[in-house]
């Protein structure tokens, strides 16, 4: 059974080398700025040959953007899909030491100065959205913003959307879906994180798709959270049974937290976020067996509340 086609490739953790995440092992002390703008182009050639189309990228990916423009060119598959985002600087300039990495600012400046490098991956690119749009930074009221988004769609062909994040995904999205420019619905796409813990979405998803538009899940690994991890006892149960599964289908906990995100909810695409050959090869195999509804069911009893998800990931580090 091969269904490669819902995987699609997130390319935060191949633009720059430090990530949010909760890897164990120490990196190297040497980094070497052009290995690793190889190892991202290589991985983005093996996605491509595994059948991967859908990109996900950011200016606040360090070199992701620039990667993927100079990757695409090579490629020349008008099958290919990009999206990026607006919103974020990245400021660590690949220094290892850097305490900050990034730089929100949702301003119609922002969105001005990022368009003029983001719209080198056109005519590719397909998706532009808000990078993590919340109810604080008042991006979703600001005229001039939805004006400028709306022209952008309209002369571009874009499907214009945003990524949420944090406890009140939910009230995001709601006040997306309702905003309009010109009597038209501005929002087509929606990348939310969705996954074995925070199931907060999940209804929001049904009716996001039912309305024909796109919903892309990042974070299904939850950081790497669903990895069985000793400083997280609260999750032994679900490790268990994620554990039972992986050894029943052959897989590792990576494809059945994958699998779940596409199984239990409605969706366009789920976003692989690795950054090494084994793990995508690894996330790979989720397009190698579905989950039935027990198995469903029982997954989806590992839901927490999206508070304590949230307050969690804060206190994952930069590694
Ligand atoms: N606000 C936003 O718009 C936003 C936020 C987050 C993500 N995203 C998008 O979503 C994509 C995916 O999200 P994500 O990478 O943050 O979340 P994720 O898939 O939940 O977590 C991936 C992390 O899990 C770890 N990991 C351990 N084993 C793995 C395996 N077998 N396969 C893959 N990862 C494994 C990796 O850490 P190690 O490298 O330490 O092994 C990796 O950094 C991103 O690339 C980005 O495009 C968008």
């Amino acid at each position: 059974m091969k269904k490669i086609q819902s995987l699609g490739l997130g390319t935060a953790a191949i633009g720059r080398p430090h990530y949010i995440n909760i890897r164990q092992q120490k990196g190297q002390d040497e980094f070497a700025l052009s290995e690793f703008r190889n190892q991202g182009h290589d991985l983005l050639s093996k996605a491509y040959a595994a059948g991967i189309r859908y990109f996900d990228t950011a200016p606040g990916y360090g070199m992701a953007e620039q990667l993927l423009i100079d990757w695409v060119k090579e490629k020349q598959d008008p099958t290919i899909e990009l999206a990026t985002k607006w919103g974020y600087t990245y400021v660590a300039n690949f220094d290892k030491n850097a305490t900050v990495h990034e730089m929100k600012e949702h301003s119609i400046n922002k969105l001005n100065e990022q368009w003029k490098q983001s719209q080198k991956l056109l005519p590719y690119l397909t998706t532009y959205q808000i990078h993590s749009a919340t109810l604080e930074t008042g991006v979703l009221e600001n005229q001039e913003i939805l004006h400028q988004l709306a022209g952008l769609k309209n002369e571009h062909h874009l499907k214009i959307g945003l990524s949420t994040t944090g406890a009140n995904q939910v009230g995001v999205l709601k006040k997306a879906l309702d905003i309009e420019v010109d009597g038209v619905q501005l929002f087509e796409v929606f990348q939310i994180t969705y996954n074995v813990f925070d199931q907060s979405a999940a209804s929001v998803i049904r009716s996001i798709t039912s309305e024909n538009k796109r919903v892309v899940i990042k974070e299904a690994l939850a950081n790497g959270r669903v990895f069985p991890n000793p400083k997280y006892s609260n999750y032994s149960e679900a490790y268990l049974q994620l554990s039972k599964l992986a050894e029943k289908y052959s897989v590792g906990i990576d494809a059945i937290a994958l699998r779940f995100c596409v199984d239990s909810v409605p969706v366009f695409k789920v976003l692989s976020g690795a950054s090494l050959d084994q793990h995508l090869d690894g996330n790979l195999k989720m397009n190698s067996f579905s989950l039935d509804d027990q198995e469903l069911q029982l997954l989806k009893s590992f839901k927490v509340e999206p508070i304590k998800y949230w307050n969690e990931r804060k206190l994952l580090n930069w590694h």
